[in-house]
């Protein structure tokens, strides 16, 4: 084994994906199911010339310069908010991400927050599971809101928030769009490019797929919630970071914002103390946007494939800082 590159993967992963890596490097998994502490991190990574990495793992500038033998990052996600990105290209270490593998999944994952939400589905399913379904069929139990034929609006027009466009066109929707880089609708010519506080005050369910960076942070503030049309629904599956929990579990207490559906939070996995988790009319999943069998196997194969090639001296495939080959 002496001369194959040591790689430490901070999880094992779905599929095959760590055998091939197995084979062509010193590989160390971590073998427990929860991500390692920062300590036991920089302790494993020490020694590494490569990192797999969760978006769980905080990979900062002070865990990067312990580790004065790095290569090479790559994440099995999309998403690079837990790496700094900064520090990474000033070492000129690349930090491969798996984009492209994952969007069908997440958008189908928003869709199904959005339709849980409006219909009531998870109340319904609490509902019945505690034996409170004695009478028949009740004219006025778990009345909802209709997803087809609303307005969805659609914060971040990247390839997530196009492929959840694309559903919404089977559900009859008018569909808005806010993007920070000014995007063609292109081949949805029936999206309506608007501002964002337009987007809020006209949507009827408004879905976030922004990655979190310094401008996203906050973006949902209680300003901005606030000119939220009253009785929309709010989906979250893109970074918990991007909106405010506390101002938005007080718009669902009061009944102003109708609904939620999230898949991510500001601090995960959720605060038990968090006030989201006593509101009725908010549905919470644990961050499974890109969790199916097929996708996640994917990443896992993208992710390995980055971090082959960047210590094998190659170009990443996928990365997320490809100025450090300029
Ligand atoms: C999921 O959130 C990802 O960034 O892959």
């Amino acid at each position: 084994m002496q001369g194959r590159p040591r790689v430490f993967a901070t999880r094992a992963l779905p599929g095959d994906a760590l055998a091939g890596l197995a084979g062509a490097c010193q590989l160390e998994v971590w073998p427990e199911h929860c991500a390692p502490a920062p300590e036991a991190l920089a302790a494993r990574a020490v020694e590494a010339e490569g990192l797999l990495c969760l978006l769980s793992d905080r990979v900062d500038a002070r865990l990067l310069a312990g580790c004065p033998r790095l290569r090479a990052v790559s994440s099995v996600s999309v998403g690079v908010d837990h790496v700094d990105l900064a520090a990474a290209t000033a070492r000129r270490i690349p930090v491969g991400h798996t984009p492209g593998v994952l969007t069908e999944t997440t958008a189908d994952l928003a869709f199904a927050l959005m339709l849980a939400a409006a219909r009531r589905v998870a109340e319904g399913d609490r509902w019945v599971r505690a034996g409170g379904w004695r009478g028949d069929w009740e004219p006025d139990r778990l009345l909802g809101r209709d997803v087809h034929g609303a307005t969805l609006g659609i914060v971040g027009l990247g390839a997530i928030g196009r492929a959840v466009a694309q559903r919404a066109r089977g559900f009859a929707m008018r569909v808005l769009a806010f993007s920070r880089a000014a995007r063609s609708p292109g081949d949805l010519p029936e999206i309506e490019s608007v501002p964002l506080a337009e987007l809020l005050e006209r949507s009827d369910f408004v879905s976030l797929h922004l990655p979190l960076d310094a401008a996203t942070r906050g973006l949902l503030d209680a300003s901005a919630l606030a000119r939220i049309k009253p009785g929309a629904v709010l989906v979250n599956t893109a970074r918990g970071g991007i909106l405010d929990e506390q101002a938005l579990a007080a718009a669902l207490r009061e009944g102003r914002i109708a609904a939620a559906g999230l898949d991510v939070y500001e601090r995960e996995p959720l605060d038990p103390a968090s006030p989201l988790l006593s509101l009725p009319n908010v549905v919470l999943t644990p961050h499974i946007g890109s969790a199916s069998v097929v996708t996640r196997a994917r990443m896992a194969e993208r992710a390995v494939r980055n971090l082959l090639a960047a210590l094998a001296g190659e170009r990443m495939p996928w990365c997320a800082n490809p100025e450090v080959y300029g």
